[in-house]
This record gives C-alpha cells, sequence and structure tokens, in this order.
C-alpha cells in the first residue's frame, strides 16, 4: 500500500505526460500520412496501447513500447483476453455465470487462450522481477516505479512480487483505457463542453504542452474543468460496471435477510445514475455538478457512498490516485492537441459488456489538430 502512497504518485507525474505526449505524437504522425488535415483513429486500441505503456514505465520501470511497436506480444494477449469479437464476449457471459471451478476447467478454446495468456504475462512478470533484483543488488536500481518502492520495501518475496505485478498489470491496464475511451466518447457528444476544456488546458498547462515541457501534479490537479469532466466521464461510465462479493456471514439488506454465502452484485453503473442519489438529471453529463461550490469531491451527491467507480473500503481500488493521474494527463494531452468528433456524425452507442465496458467494436473518432 506505501508504494500507491500519493507521495510517490506524485513521482509519477512526469512518465504519465511524456506516454500521453508520445501518444498524441504518434497521432499526429497518423495525419500527417493521410491526404487530408484529419484522419480517423479508433481510440480505444490507442488507449490500450498508452495505458499499458504506462503501467510498464510507471508500475514497473519497464517500456513495453507498444506505442511505438502495437504488436508487441503483451498488447497482442491482452486484446485477446479483452477481445470484442461475438465468441469471445459469448464465452466470457457463460464463463461469469458459471462456478469458478467449473468455468475454468471447461475444455474451451477460449480456457486455453486465458491459461497461455496467463503464461505470457508471469513469464514478462517474471523477469522483471528478475532483473530489478539483479539491479537492486549491484546498487544500482532506485527507481520511482511502484515495483522498485515495492521491492526495497524488503516486505514481499519475489514470488509474492510476481503476483503483484500481475495483479495490476490486469486491473490498472484496460481500466484506465476504457475511462479514456469514455471521455473522448462524452466529448464528442458534447463539443461545447471539449472545446471550453481545451480553452482551460491551453490557457493553464501552456509550459507543459510546450516542445519537450514536463508535467508535475500541482500543475494539472488544480484545473476545476479538467476535474469536472473526467469526475463527471467516470460517474456516468464507470469502468468497472459491476463486480462480485460473497458475504461471510448472515447479514441483512435493506431489512432482506442474505444468508452467508450469498453472491452480490455490486453495480456501481447502477448506483453512480441512480435518480435518488444524484438528482432527476442523474443520466446527464453535466460536468457543472462538479464546479459548484464545495462540489470538487462529490458532485453534488450527499454520500460518499453515491460514487463507487473506485467501490470504497478495505478492497476499494489501490490505484486510484495513479489512475486519476494518469486520466488527467491522457485527456489533457489529447484534448489540448486535437479536435474529436464522431467518425460517423449520426453514431448511436452500443455498449459492450466485459469485465470493462466500452463502446462496442470500438469508437472511431475524426482527429484534427488544432
Ligand atoms: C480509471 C481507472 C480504474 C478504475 C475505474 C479502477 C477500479 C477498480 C475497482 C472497482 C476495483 C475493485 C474490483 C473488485 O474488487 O471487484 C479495483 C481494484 C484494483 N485496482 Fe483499480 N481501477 C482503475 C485503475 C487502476 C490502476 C491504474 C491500478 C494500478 C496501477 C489499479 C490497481 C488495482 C488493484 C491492484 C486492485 C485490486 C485491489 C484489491 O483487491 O485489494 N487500478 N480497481
Amino acid at each position: 500500500m506505501p508504494a500507491f502512497n500519493f507521495r510517490h504518485i506524485k513521482d509519477l507525474y512526469p512518465i504519465f505526460w511524456s506516454k500521453s505526449r508520445e501518444m498524441t505524437k504518434k497521432i499526429s504522425e497518423t495525419i500527417a500520412a493521410s491526404p487530408s488535415t484529419e484522419s480517423v483513429i479508433e481510440i480505444r486500441e490507442w488507449a490500450s496501447r498508452a495505458t499499458l505503456d504506462i503501467i510498464g514505465v510507471a508500475g514497473m520501470g519497464k517500456d513495453f513500447d507498444s506505442l511505438t511497436n502495437p504488436s508487441n506480444e503483451l498488447n497482442e494477449t491482452y486484446r485477446k483476453i479483452f477481445g470484442s469479437d461475438r465468441t469471445a464476449q459469448a464465452v466470457r457471459v457463460l464463463l461469469g455465470l458459471l462456478p469458478h471451478w467449473l468455468a475454468t476447467r471447461l475444455p474451451l478454446q477460449r480456457n486455453d487462450e486465458i491459461g497461455n495468456a496467463i503464461n505470457t504475462v508471469k513469464t514478462v512478470a517474471a523477469s522483471l522481477v528478475a532483473e530489478k533484483r539483479s539491479k537492486l543488488e549491484s546498487g544500482s536500481a532506485h527507481g520511482t516505479d511502484i515495483l522498485s518502492v515495492a521491492m526495497e520495501s524488503g516486505g514481499f518475496s519475489d514470488a509474492d512480487l510476481v503476483n503483484q505485478l500481475m495483479t495490476f498489470l490486469a486491473a490498472g491496464h484496460e481500466t484506465t483505457a476504457s475511462a479514456l475511451t469514455w471521455a473522448v466518447y462524452c466529448l464528442c457528444r458534447n463539443p461545447d463542453v471539449q472545446s471550453r476544456l481545451r480553452t482551460e488546458l491551453r490557457t493553464e498547462l501552456a509550459s507543459a504542452l510546450a516542445q519537450d515541457g514536463t508535467m508535475n501534479s500541482t500543475e494539472i490537479d488544480r484545473l476545476p474543468y479538467l476535474n469536472a469532466v473526467l469526475q463527471e466521464t467516470m460517474r456516468i461510465f464507470p469502468p468497472v460496471p459491476l463486480t462480485l462479493r460473497e458475504t461471510a456471514h448472515d447479514t441483512t439488506i435493506q431489512n432482506q435477510f442474505v444468508p452467508a454465502g450469498t453472491t452480490v452484485v455490486i453495480c456501481p453503473w447502477a448506483i453512480n445514475t441512480s435518480t435518488k442519489l444524484w438528482g432527476p438529471d442523474a443520466r446527464e453529463f453535466t460536468p457543472e455538478r462538479w464546479l459548484k461550490p464545495g462540489t470538487a469531491n462529490t458532485g453534488g451527491a450527499e454520500s460518499n457512498y453515491a460514487n463507487c467507480t473506485f467501490l470504497h473500503g478495505p478492497r476499494s481500488c489501490i490505484g486510484k490516485d495513479f489512475a486519476k493521474a494518469e486520466f488527467a494527463c491522457l485527456v489533457a494531452a489529447l484534448v489540448a492537441k486535437f479536435e474529436l468528433q464522431f467518425e460517423d456524425e449520426g453514431y448511436v452507442l452500443k455498449i459492450q459488456s466485459g469485465i470493462t465496458a466500452s463502446p462496442k467494436g470500438g469508437l472511431r473518432i475524426r482527429v484534427r489538430e488544432v
């Protein structure tokens, strides 16, 4: 947990920023290569590559370089797991309904794929831990990344560290990629919000946006409109739409008896858009709710529990501060540099369910440099 403390996370802002700018630079190259002044990109794919690279450098001190080299093995592996083809989706739903011990033992191609993917990720994680351990022993490693901080704490065996790495690779990559995709969706749907945000970014972050500009936490965390847009996006479209818990003992929920061992579905998506908790405009994208006096952290909701994007309590998201900072840098770099529009003006959203939710088939957008 100390490795995920804000006092460490603040050292990672320059990494979040430089990877975000690498992403925008690569997107600019697609425009330069197109015959017109704009190009069409699939933003979910770009988001996924950027967040994989970020968790690599900031989490483990290793650049997977998937922004430059999309056929990187880890990127391909994650695409298989989070893939969007119909069979993968149907199997995922089916497996989710079966008990875990049964689901994982079925002789399905999907289970083989998941088994192979786990092996790939485990091999990558184990080699990273071994590399870092030998650097640490030779006295040359004092990284700011999460793995270095955790290893230097001395509290973990190398086998523990491999498991921890696999968890935050899985938990911290597609989640933030989904958040960025939803932010782009919301900004294309609300061009007035997009242009107001761009004005704030270009005015307040001028030096960070200059060539070779860097970023620190005080610079970006103080922007009210950026905060409002990010918070509102994650409220309406929480990247983890639902999760499960099992009751440890007999209990009651709203006076309903619930015996021990019952699976309970927690649905951040439903809670975050409940009209009872958020008022009649709960389902509308309204960044202004985070701008009224005293509402920057609550959006005006009376209870902290009205917002379950990162859950609450001892098993909530450990990477919350990491994710928020990374998300801020990605959105700021993208929106400051490009005007974003749906490729198809009449685009109708269809949602693809899965471990993280996102627009079905990806999100194709038209980008033009401002
Ligand atoms: C916008 C991005 C993110 C969202 C919305 C998010 C949300 C969540 C949620 C809802 C959980 C609880 C899942 C459950 O128990 O069912 C969780 C767990 C977790 N998250 Fe995140 N997360 C995000 C980004 C990250 C990042 C960037 C990291 C790491 C750098 C991370 C690391 C973790 C870990 C390690 C857990 C497991 C904690 C535990 O079980 O004790 N997350 N996250």
